[in-house]
């Protein structure tokens, strides 16, 4: 290994640690730049590897050898790492973004969804009739799938565009509990629901695009913009807060399925009560849908708290901003952004409680933070 000094590339200068292989491949390892688009540094990460996965005699490069590629080959490599981007790209320059348009993407989403929450929308218990209403279970599979698939996708294709051969295992662990959460959000949870009400399409869309961005907030992070060297996750949070993060976020993932669950097994009661008492007339057929039947959810926070379910999922996604670093600001969009979605959701719903089961049975609950609202 060694220092490589300021070397003329393609009309920029950069300077950085060379790190060299058995057959003597120069790669970089930590290359700083002056003025130059970040491209033409990601070029010679490529070129290294390329030269490396050559076999040594078809190599016919000899600086290679010797020292740092040269100007020509630095700047064929950055055109061949353009059409790289270019040919891995859904929407070019966004789709996996460049680091400008992803700031730009965290920024839009951090300000266009808390605007786009302050008018409420209706679901659930509080949807309405309409024609533009899509059946719930499949609103719901395509509402949630793009942002887990948006993560993988930039888990696939930044990296590699930006020459980053190996990921530090925290990214992989994050990336891996995101997929995990959405794998039951956007497949497992619609698929055995007892029953889900319709949704509105502009309602579907809305969460929709809530994924995408969300999805490329994180995902981005995760795959090239945010911490990609064990230093820089030092940096950012300890392997034990890491640790205390991701405890942080089974206990909430598990709260938030054990809710969850709470209220499937209301419907899934009543189902089999009905059933009882169609056996008992001897009625054939099976027993009548129970889409729409309410109940107020008695176990675990559900005795204190009406959106028990919400809260465990901000705990979650809190766990997950503990682990990632205080200064990851695309978790604590999502997390501030679930809050703006949910919390008038809570609050409506509580009222609908009250109008439903009277203010008795509900008054001591809150409705999603205890001893807030
Ligand atoms: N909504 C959001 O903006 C959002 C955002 C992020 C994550 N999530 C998560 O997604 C999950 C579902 O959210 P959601 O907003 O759909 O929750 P929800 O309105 O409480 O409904 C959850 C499911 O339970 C049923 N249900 C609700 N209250 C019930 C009751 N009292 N008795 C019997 N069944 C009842 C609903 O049926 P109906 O559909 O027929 O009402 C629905 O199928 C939660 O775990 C939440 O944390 C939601």
């Amino acid at each position: 290994m060694g220092l490589s000094m300021s070397m003329p590339c393609a009309g920029i200068m950069t300077s950085g640690w060379w790190d060299r292989d058995a057959t003597g491949t120069a790669t970089p390892l930590v290359v700083r730049q002056q003025g130059s688009p970040a491209f033409h540094v990601q070029a010679l990460h490529l070129m290294a590897a390329t030269c490396k996965s050559k076999p040594p005699r078809a190599r016919s490069r000899p600086s290679s050898a010797a020292g740092p590629p040269t100007d020509a080959q630095g700047a064929s490599l950055s055109s061949q790492l353009l059409e790289s981007r270019a040919a891995m790209a859904i929407v070019e320059g966004w789709y996996p973004p460049t680091r400008e348009n992803w700031e730009t993407t965290v920024l839009t989403f951090q300000i266009l969804y808390p605007a786009l929450f302050i008018s409420w929308y209706g679901m659930g218990k509080t949807s309405v009739r309409s024609a533009f209403n899509l059946p719930g279970r499949v609103a719901w599979v395509l509402m949630e799938m793009p942002g887990f698939t948006t993560v993988l996708y930039m888990m696939k294709t930044l990296p590699r565009m930006h020459g980053i051969d190996d990921l530090p295992w925290q990214n992989r662990v994050l990336a891996g509990l995101f997929v995990i959460h959405y794998i039951y959000r956007a497949v497992v949870f619609p698929l055995i629901q007892p029953s889900m009400s319709p949704i509105h399409v502009l309602v579907a869309l809305m969460a929709a695009g809530f994924q995408v961005l969300n999805g490329v907030g994180i995902g981005a992070w995760l795959a090239a913009y945010g911490p990609v060297t064990a230093e820089a996750w030092a940096a950012r949070s300890s392997v034990a807060q890491f640790c205390v993060g991701i405890a942080i976020f089974y206990v909430g993932l598990a709260a938030n399925f054990f809710h969850d669950e709470e209220l499937r097994e209301i419907r899934r009661a009543e189902k089999r009560r009905r059933q009882r008492v169609l056996d008992r007339q001897g009625g054939a057929g099976g027993a009548a849908s129970v889409e729409k039947h309410y109940q107020i959810p008695q176990a675990g926070l559900f005795k204190h708290v009406l959106y028990a379910h919400y809260l465990c999922e901000w705990v979650e996604w809190f766990g997950f901003l503990v682990a990632a670093g205080w200064g990851c600001v695309p978790a604590w969009t999502f997390l501030v952004n679930e809050v703006f979605a949910m919390l008038p959701r809570a609050v409506k719903g509580k009222k609908w409680y009250v109008e439903k089961f009277g203010e008795d049975k509900i008054r001591k609950r809150w409705a999603v933070l205890p001893g807030v609202v």
